[in-house]
């Protein structure tokens, strides 16, 4: 795939009203108070949204929120979006009742230079997940230019996201512009050695990223609940842990593939295994591949936290994404912190993949040490899997 896209410098925005696709799905309070909990991708928007509107551009922005599946639910708004983007623009932020109704179009239509408009969910919208023609064009049709920063739903070729491309000139901001030069750069032509730490609890959801990085690696590291799939496929004890039974010949071809590769894959050598999924559990270290029934490994021990971190050390290129066990509760937060923490004195470029990864990083106070924190979750690990995605793939070459 193509990531030499053009971006917002690359078009005339000045006096024209801009199409701003943004990823706004941001986390919030279960309370219903719409208290945001976490505005990093708004704040991630602001250079193009302000580079736009200092260009003299009428930017008619839009996101998505939360999966309301073509109904329009109170609780998914964008409304509170639209406040704190005003507080952090010091600019009134016009908030549209709909995505491309009356209000949207009157709104729209009157907006000048220099002037933000918000549109609501676009999932509010039946159109918006099925790409629909229609939708994409009405959107279309309030702008003579289309910008993309919503690099979190670039994977997603919805309306918004892909449709509107094919009716304007469409073109990347500075978001998707960073993301792409980071995880593709890493991907394409990385400072060498390329060292790829994997976690989380599925090898099924990481087989994509696994099967790609095979090829372009030197060394893979596996932790999180995903080990214990490659231990039991080696005839290892797993206890309790997780366990996905059907991906274990799998496990086993990848650790085939990578030796014939000559790709070092280390797995954890310990284990921290806890005798229940809780906060307070009783726990021990054993010896990876020997937990005892009624235990269930919860965090990577501290040889292996020396393994893995000694080879983050020595990296010119460090990929992140999955944590390494159960950083959620504290107990068993070591192995994470630790990676975590080599990764912010290493002068390796360190790259975490969005979603959990980022989550931790950002909990456990590293946020700030890291080359790059990737804003999208399904999004990175899509573009760790070498597949094209849709919302850069409409966009304009250079
Ligand atoms: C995300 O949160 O990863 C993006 O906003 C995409 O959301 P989705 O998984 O609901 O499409």
């Amino acid at each position: 795939m193509n990531y030499n896209k053009k971006t917002v410098k690359d078009i005339d925005v000045a006096g024209k009203k801009v199409l701003l696709r943004c990823d706004f799905n941001v986390p919030m309070a279960k309370d219903g108070s719409g208290v945001i909990t976490d505005d990093k991708r708004i704040r991630a928007a602001l250079p193009t949204i302000q580079y736009l509107l200092d260009q003299g551009a009428a930017v008619i922005a839009c996101s998505h929120m939360g999966k309301p599946k073509g109904e329009i639910k109170p609780e998914l708004s964008l409304k509170p979006v639209a406040a704190r983007l005003s507080q952090l623009l010091n600019l009134e932020v016009i908030m549209a009742d709909d995505v491309v109704g009356p209000d949207a179009q009157a709104k729209a239509a009157a907006l000048q230079g220099g002037q933000l408009i918000l549109l609501e969910n676009t999932r509010f919208e039946p159109g918006e997940t099925k790409n629909d023609p229609e939708l994409a064009r009405a959107m279309a049709s309030m702008a003579q230019v289309y910008v993309s920063d919503a690099f979190g739903a670039v994977h997603r070729a919805h309306a918004s996201t892909a449709g509107v491309a094919k009716y304007l000139p469409a073109v990347s901001g500075f978001l998707i512009q960073k993301e792409l030069d980071f995880i593709g750069g890493a991907l394409a032509n990385p400072k060498r050695p390329l060292v790829a730490i994997l976690g989380g609890s599925k090898v099924s959801s990481k087989i994509g990223v696994i099967n790609n990085l095979l090829s372009i690696a030197d060394t893979i590291i596996i932790g999180g609940g995903m080990a214990y799939t490659f231990f039991a496929a080696q005839g290892g004890k797993v206890g309790d842990s997780l366990l996905e039974d059907d991906w274990k010949e799998y496990a086993n071809d990848m650790v085939n593939k990578a030796r014939e590769k000559g790709v070092a894959l280390l797995l954890p050598v310990d284990t921290i295994v806890a005798d229940a999924f809780s906060p307070d559990a009783n726990s021990q270290v054993v010896r990876a591949g020997e937990i005892p029934d009624g235990w269930q490994g919860l965090d990577i021990g501290p040889e292996t936290v020396k393994l893995f971190c000694a080879a983050a050390a020595d990296a010119g290129t460090v990929i992140w994404n999955g944590p390494m066990g159960v950083f959620e509760f504290d107990q068993f937060a070591r192995g994470t912190r630790a990676i975590a923490q080599a990764l912010s004195e290493t002068q390796a470029i360190t790259i975490i993949g969005g979603g959990d990864s980022a989550a931790a990083v950002q909990q456990l106070g590293y946020a700030d040490k890291m080359t790059h924190i990737s804003t999208g979750g399904g999004a990175s690990l899509e573009f760790m899997e070498g597949k094209e995605l849709p919302g850069v793939a409409c966009l304009l070459n250079r």
